[in-house]
């Protein structure tokens, strides 16, 4: 039969391994990005808003279902659904949920590759291989495909070692290192020339843009996809939290952290950007618009770093560290999900299920890289943009219908005595039960 579950063995562990889940691209990339395509400071006050009245209490959903439950997603939501109705809903929710993460995963494994190759690029370079330099940062079938069966392997070996040798270990060593490597970063670029310009256009309130619903569509989606919801990820982290947790104050550090990280990165990538302009490079599109997609991570900065001389090699390391990091992470918290079912619900060996599932994703990562134009954006679509926000309102219903409230109350006052009359109990309950499905639905249709 399956081997005992896994524990976090301290609320630091847990912080650093859902918040290392929750940082990845979507905080260093996604973020910033959108930020600036939404009106500056407009997006962040409305992303704020959004991340802290839907996107944490939909958290709060799934660590709550995880720590009662104890189980992997499709488990844990049977377990709450009282009758054969909802148990069947619980099954394709968890299935669906477990299938997301795959796919989403395959494709984040591509972009992870990438992080890899072009943080090997300054390292090569500096080593005097001209030509492997080349070979990195050349766009080819064969430089994804190499880096994604990497990226894969590193991910599989960490989630074979477990939950605490593993997630806790590794997380543990790695976000403290992109703190540090994120501030770093920040300190060097702001003093360069063009940063403040870069600075204005990020933190300058366009108020204009507010009344836009692509903002609060694209502030929604990048809440959802930044805090790894709908998915089973923070469910199946939450089921290894301590029953002495308190609850609603670790979840409200994961989302802290994971604001704070996508809010300091933009302090990193405009201000970037804008040092590129001034240095002759071209940071808009044929549109007027920032250039947003891949061309900003592995042309716009390494353009930059290259004007930079010996330093941007260090810069260039350092930056694409950072998002190997954020990369890891994240894929670790996502393989999980499908690994915890295989190993609890079939009884299999976890560095077994590890490496088959493993292996899965990267076969269909793999089919992706060779069939690039059709598939890559259809899978990103389909999974962050369709599947995710449904699921999310999927979990909601799940917490707030379906779900005995006693139930609920017991299991948060486990590690938080008090609970009943402090303010999450007060406003929470409400939140998942109304405000947060309707929200997610006029949202998903706009
Ligand atoms: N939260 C991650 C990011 O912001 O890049 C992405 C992610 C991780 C999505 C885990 C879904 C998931 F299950």
């Amino acid at each position: 039969m399956a081997a005992p579950r896994g524990e976090f063995t301290s609320r630091f562990g847990f912080l650093m391994a859902a918040s290392g889940s929750a940082v990845g691209l979507g905080n260093i990339w996604g973020f910033p990005t959108n930020a600036a395509s939404n009106g500056g400071a407009a997006f962040l006050f409305v992303y704020l808003i959004l991340a802290f009245a839907l996107a944490y209490p939909a958290l709060m959903a799934e660590l709550i279902i995880g720590r009662y439950a104890r189980a992997n997603a499709v488990t844990a939501l049977r377990s709450i659904s009282p009758g054969d109705k909802s148990k069947i809903a619980a099954l394709v929710v968890g299935f669906t949920g477990i299938i997301t993460v795959t796919f989403i995963l395959s494709f984040y494994a591509i972009v992870s590759g990438w992080m890899i190759a072009y943080f090997f690029d300054p390292l090569a370079r500096l080593l005097g291989y001209g030509g492997v330099a080349q070979w990195l940062t050349t766009d080819a079938i064969l430089r994804d495909a190499a880096f994604v069966v990497l990226f894969m392997a590193v991910t599989v070996f960490i989630i074979s070692a477990g939950v605490q040798e593993g997630i806790e270990k590794w997380a543990s060593r790695l976000m403290p290192s992109l703190i540090i490597i994120l501030i770093l970063l920040i300190l060097y670029v702001l003093t360069l020339p063009g940063a403040m310009d870069g600075l204005k256009a990020y933190l300058v309130p366009d108020f204009s843009s507010i009344a836009d619903p692509t903002l609060l569509v694209d502030a929604m989606g990048q809440a959802f996809f930044s805090l790894s919801l709908g998915v089973g990820t923070m469910l199946v982290y939450g089921s290894y939290i301590s029953k002495q947790e308190n609850l609603p104050t670790t979840g409200g550090l994961v989302a802290l952290l994971d604001i704070s990280i996508a809010v300091l990165a933009g302090l990193l990538i405009l201000p970037a950007m804008y040092v590129a302009l001034a240095n002759g490079v071209e940071i808009f599109d044929s549109q007027g618009g920032l250039i947003a997609g891949p061309g900003l991570i592995i042309s716009v900065l390494p353009a930059l770093f290259n004007t930079m001389g010996v330093i941007g090699i260090f810069v260039a390391l350092g930056f694409f560290l950072l998002m190997t990091i954020a990369s890891l992470t994240s894929s670790i918290s996502m393989l999980e999900v499908p690994v915890a079912y295989a190993v609890e619900h079939h009884g299999l060996q976890r560095s077994k299920a590890a490496a088959i599932i493993g292996s899965i994703v990267t076969l269909i990562s793999l089919t992706i890289v060779f069939n690039f134009d059709p598939m890559f954006d259809i899978v990103v679509t389909y999974t962050t943009e369709m599947s995710q926000p449904l699921l999310g309102f999927a979990f909601c219903i799940f917490v707030a219908w379906i779900w005995r409230r006693n139930d609920i109350l017991k299991e948060i006052k486990q590690g938080a005595p008090e609970a009943e009359q402090g303010l999450f109990w007060k406003i929470w309950p409400f939140y998942v039960k109304f405000v947060c499905p309707v929200a997610i639905l006029i949202v998903y249709f706009q």
